[in-house]
């Protein structure tokens, strides 16, 4: 009898939760503000109220971040990368919540001399502990044109994507002790350059050439079609919302492309590390990756 009233009870609370919770499609100023750094970096005006530079010089880095937390969801910036000699800095497109045991889903983009290939770092930290780096050389010149990095988070999964193909998957295994950020707790969006010239480059062989400076990544287009926090009682409708989307699997097509990607770009892979880890790789290493 009731299945039927129930599924339609189900399908309200599941719209409710999404109209009231997922965002989507804000200009970039409204959505995002400069939180440190250089005072010539912002929103460029009036071209586009959608765009914003960050520079890089002696003085500073510097960073924007969301206004809302979110709780799940998919965020997307289109970055144009510092042109030329970028050895030492760092890009950074990411997820965080905040306190010594937060949770982070990280792009970052290692700059490199002029002519040597950037290198896409992807990185999670659960519960304040890092340590699982994926790496890629781009198959495309990141700063001759606006290029899109998208993050995927769902109970079920993380999703690193480059112009709409997926790199990388990371995997819910909680029920079996392996590690995942924090299913309550949520993330803002932020967005960064600064000096990393100690390890980026080559392991901080290439440090910054200051003579170089400002140097200069182009943001534009950030959207954000994930639920926003507020507060203990998002949980339940940002975790309804998240599971009635259906964007979380990879499909055959994913796979293949990812497989693809693997394959012609990856540079490096903790679970593959054989000497860091002398055979004792974390738990997840063992486990279908997507
Ligand atoms: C980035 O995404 C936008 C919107 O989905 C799309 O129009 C554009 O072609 C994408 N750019 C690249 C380089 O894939
Ligand atoms: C920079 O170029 C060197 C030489 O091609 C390469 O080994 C390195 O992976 C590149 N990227 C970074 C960030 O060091
Ligand atoms: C730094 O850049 C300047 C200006 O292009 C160049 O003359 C100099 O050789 C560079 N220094 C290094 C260490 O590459």
């Amino acid at each position: 009898m009731a299945g039927f009233e129930f599924a339609i009870a189900m399908a309200i609370v599941i719209a409710a939760a999404l109209n009231s919770n997922v965002i989507e499609g804000k200009s970039m100023l409204k959505s995002m503000h400069l939180s440190w750094g250089t005072q010539r970096s912002g929103f460029l005006q009036p071209a586009g109220r959608d765009d914003v530079t960050l520079l890089l010089d002696p003085v500073s880095g510097s960073g924007i971040q969301s206004k809302d937390q979110f709780l799940f969801g998919t965020v997307e910036m289109q970055i144009k990368l510092v042109p030329g000699d970028s050895a030492g800095t760092v890009t950074s497109f990411y997820l965080s919540s905040l306190g010594a045991k937060h949770n982070e889903v990280d792009f970052e983009f290692l700059g490199n001399v002029t002519g040597q290939p950037t290198i896409i770092h992807t990185n999670i930290y659960t519960q304040g502990a890092a340590g699982r780096e994926v790496q890629f050389y781009p198959w495309f010149d990141p700063s001759e044109d606006y290029h899109n990095y998208t993050i995927h988070w769902s109970p079920s999964r993380i999703v690193w994507f480059v112009d709409n193909i997926p790199i990388r998957v990371y995997r819910n295994y909680l029920h079996e002790g392996i590690p995942y950020p924090d299913l309550d707790q949520p993330m803002r969006v932020y967005s960064s350059i600064w000096n990393a010239d100690s390890w980026a480059t080559r392991g901080g062989l290439d440090r910054i050439n200051w003579s170089k400076a400002p140097f200069v990544a182009k943001l534009r287009k950030f959207r954000a079609r994930a639920c926003k926090f507020e507060g203990s009682t998002s949980v339940g409708q940002c975790t309804a919302a998240a599971a009635a989307s259906a964007t979380s699997e990879l499909g055959l097509d994913g796979q293949s492309q990812m497989e693809l990607i693997r394959y012609k770009s990856l540079i490096y892979d903790y679970c593959e590390d054989y000497d860091r880890y002398k055979g004792l790789f974390p738990g997840e290493c063992f486990k279908p990756q997507y």
